[in-house]
């Protein structure tokens, strides 16, 4: 017997038919009052007790499974007399997609990128948790120097000690000890100091680091190579060079970039000057290339540094560093076009 409602079930399933005559034709076959389902319920009485959970399972799956498929079968007579069939459509206008933006931030970053790619930078990363060496010690910033106090640090962990990098410069120690020169690499990312959150700064923000080292290189190559980004970036050819100090570089430079004084606004951000500071720079210290293995009486080199978020605030006039991480739809939608 419980073979024999198997069966039905499998008759159950494969039924279809889109007349509704034929479907009430099938209701009253098994739901109807002398149909197979009221049918097996009164046979209930004399299946042997041993059998009766297998048998009650059974004819209960063949109920629901009669009713499930007669109101599905109804949906689509009726969804066909109505005109709708699950078919696609192929002549209806499609529905507008909203394009989404980049963020400001990727959008500068990737700009930077294209332009150093043009003169041969490739593009070179590193973690953004670091150990002493590669953060510090190689850069020529040994235990106790007291520049180490110029980034103040998140650490995680000691011996071995683990903090989150201050700078992408460690990232050129990790190229110099993977790679021989000529070295031309740009190396973008996120950096973090323990630092008061304000409008001006943040305890994270990002960094696009250069590293160029060949026979031969000289400050000039430096300058040029500056001098070619900033018209790219800003479309301005004027830049300035001011001495400066940085561990990993001797001699050391800040660079300026004459912005103007053609409007309020100009005379705000540049103090009345005209002038912008937007990186630092400088020749690579020997003691930096032999930390790397790298002969320094072969190679020479420059490096620079510069801060994503400044760029960007610059160029889209940005007054609040926080914005950028905020997420808000109504800033984020506005670089659209910027792409
Ligand atoms: N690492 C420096 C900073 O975070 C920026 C920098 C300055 C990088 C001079 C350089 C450099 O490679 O040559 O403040």
């Amino acid at each position: 017997m419980i073979e024999e409602i198997e069966g039905k079930i499998k008759e159950v399933l494969n039924f279809s038919s889109n007349s509704s005559e034929e479907i009430e034709k099938f209701r009253i076959e098994f739901l109807g009052k002398k149909g197979h389902i009221s049918r097996y319920f009164s046979e209930f009485k004399n299946v042997d007790n041993s059998q009766k959970k297998e048998y009650g399972l059974a004819i209960n799956k063949l109920k629901s499974s009669t009713l499930e498929k007669i109101e599905l079968l109804k949906k689509t007579v009726s969804k066909i007399s109505e005109g709708q069939s699950d078919d696609v459509d192929l002549t209806r206008p499609a529905s507008i997609i909203e394009l989404g933006s980049r963020h400001p931030i990727s959008i500068i970053r990737d700009k930077i990128i294209d332009i150093f790619y043009k003169i041969g930078f490739n593009i070179s990363e590193g973690p953004e948790i670091e150990d002493d060496w590669h953060n510090f010690t190689a850069l020529n910033l040994p235990p106790h120097h007291p520049a180490r106090d110029m980034q103040d640090t998140f650490f995680i962990k000691k011996d071995p000690d683990l903090l989150l990098r201050t700078h992408t410069s460690s990232v050129q120690i990790r190229h110099m000890e993977n790679n021989e020169p000529p070295i031309r690499t740009i190396s973008p990312g996120r950096v973090y100091r323990n630092e008061d959150i304000s409008a001006r700064s943040h305890c994270f923000f990002h960094q696009i680091e250069g590293l160029y080292i060949d026979e031969n290189v000289s400050f000039a190559d430096l300058k040029q190579t500056l001098l070619f980004f900033t018209k790219e970036l800003f479309g301005k050819s004027k830049i300035r060079l001011r001495p400066s100090y940085f561990p990993f570089t001797e001699p050391s430079a800040e660079v300026d970039i004459y912005w103007g004084l053609n409007s309020e606004t100009d005379y705000r951000i540049t103090k009345g000057t005209g002038w912008l500071e937007i990186m630092g720079c400088g020749m690579v210290d020997p003691n930096v290339l032999e930390n790397c293995k790298i002969d320094s009486n072969k190679f020479s080199g420059f490096a620079f540094g510069m801060g994503i978020e400044r760029i960007a605030m610059l160029l889209y006039q940005i007054e609040d560093i926080r914005i950028l991480y905020e997420n808000d739809i109504r800033f984020n939608s506005q670089f659209k076009d910027s792409i």
